[in-house]
């Protein structure tokens, strides 16, 4: 089997080739390094060499906006007899900050660059797809857990923009229901990291994001940790998210091909979380406890356009997948720490 993978360098992405490599799948990834280091591509390369895989890698640094490219991909795959049969597609940008201050360069990147793929998979008969869609979707409700039918009301372009992607996935499976296989996986909290060490996450900046933060703050890159709310309708006061591990998502994308490949057609939404809830003061209890730092921190005001609770009802994802996350809380820090550890200053 040949899988191109878009956006295979950036976070989630380098964790998926590395299991579909594992797996051996051959991995076409397609990355424009916008928000990714070459290096994460060296990593890859020095994990299956240390275990002695045979496997089949091919990069191509290029942009999903460009059509050019894309066929490119599936007439040269065609031509050498590897044709592709499934397209992971995670390219796109995903700050919610910079989405609302740029918009049109979320259209842009998100939904044309969707657009262009599909448009490309259609002319090369490539019909089968796994795309990384979002909690962020479900807006500002707090009714937990999140099923897939939960209303959808993005609150901000970023998550617009997913939403116009799942309808775009709609229309196309409604102009031909025999025809098309797509799987738009909902994810919610991404973290922690391969236990290897040698990838995980390395946010541009100061992270948005608790957990890259948190362990930024342990690793003394920042000095403590603003909580944004202790007043919020739950147990302790401070916000509650669906953390997965990140081989767990990766995993969900493995069964995903597989669920594809025992089917004729189907469009199915599928939330990728925990399927659990935990504060920001348990995670930082967890993190302390599991690695023996100490996290300072301060309580701020709430952050714009949080909620209270935010968790996923994964029955979906276990019933058609098979799929369960089998990652602790505990493991999500202990892998987190050790990357961080292992690389204070990310890839650079
Ligand atoms: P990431 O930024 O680490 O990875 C995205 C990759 O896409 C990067 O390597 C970047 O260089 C590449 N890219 C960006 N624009 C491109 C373009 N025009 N052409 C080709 N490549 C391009 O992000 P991630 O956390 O790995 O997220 C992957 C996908 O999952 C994104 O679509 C994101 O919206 C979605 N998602 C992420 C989260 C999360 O919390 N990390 C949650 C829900 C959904
Ligand atoms: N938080 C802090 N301090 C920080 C960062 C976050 O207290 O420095 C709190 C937030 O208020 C929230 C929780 O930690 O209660 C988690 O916040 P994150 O920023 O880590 O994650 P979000 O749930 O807000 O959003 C993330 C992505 C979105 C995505 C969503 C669901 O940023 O793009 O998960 O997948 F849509």
């Amino acid at each position: 089997m040949r899988v191109l993978l878009t956006g295979g360098s950036g976070f989630i992405g380098s964790h998926i080739a590395l299991l579909l490599l594992e797996r051996g799948i051959d991995v076409v990834i397609l990355d424009s390094f916008t928000n990714s280091s070459p290096n994460v591509i060296n990593r890859i390369n020095t994990y299956l060499d240390n275990k002695y895989l045979k496997y089949k890698l091919e990069i191509i640094n290029g942009d999903i906006r460009d059509k050019k490219t894309l066929d490119k991909i599936f007439f040269d795959s065609i031509k050498a007899h590897k044709s592709i049969d499934i397209v992971i597609h995670l390219a796109g940008l995903k700050s919610v900050s910079e989405s609302v201050v740029n918009p049109l360069l979320y259209w842009d990147v998100n939904v044309l660059g969707t657009l262009n793929l599909l448009l490309s998979m259609k002319e090369y008969e490539c019909f089968s797809l796994v795309f990384s869609s979002s909690a962020t979707i479900y807006g500002l409700s707090d009714l937990v857990p999140m099923a897939e039918d939960h209303n959808i009301s993005p609150i901000n372009p970023y998550g617009k923009t997913k939403v116009a992607i799942e309808s775009m996935f709609y229309d196309l499976c409604n102009s031909n229901i025999n025809l098309w296989k797509i799987c738009s996986l909902r994810y919610f909290n991404p973290v922690g990291a391969h236990p290897s060490g040698l990838i995980g996450e390395d946010p541009i900046g100061i992270p948005n994001n608790l957990f890259p933060f948190l362990t930024q703050v342990a690793i003394g890159r920042q000095k403590t940790l603003k909580i944004f709310g202790d007043d919020w309708d739950t147990e302790d006061g401070s916000g509650i998210r669906d953390y997965i591990h990140i081989i767990d998502l990766a995993e969900g994308h493995l069964a995903s091909i597989d669920y594809l490949n025992s089917i004729d057609s189907c469009l199915e939404f599928i939330n990728l979380g925990s399927g659990k809830g935990y504060s920001v003061f348990q995670i930082i209890n967890q993190f302390e406890s599991s690695t023996g730092c100490q996290i300072p921190f301060s309580i701020e005001s709430r952050r714009d356009g949080d909620v209270a609770k935010c968790y996923a009802d994964i029955s979906k994802a276990k019933t058609l997948l098979g799929w369960s996350p089998k990652r602790s809380l505990e493991e999500i820090c202990l892998d987190g720490w050790n990357w961080q550890m292992k690389n204070p200053n990310g890839y650079s």
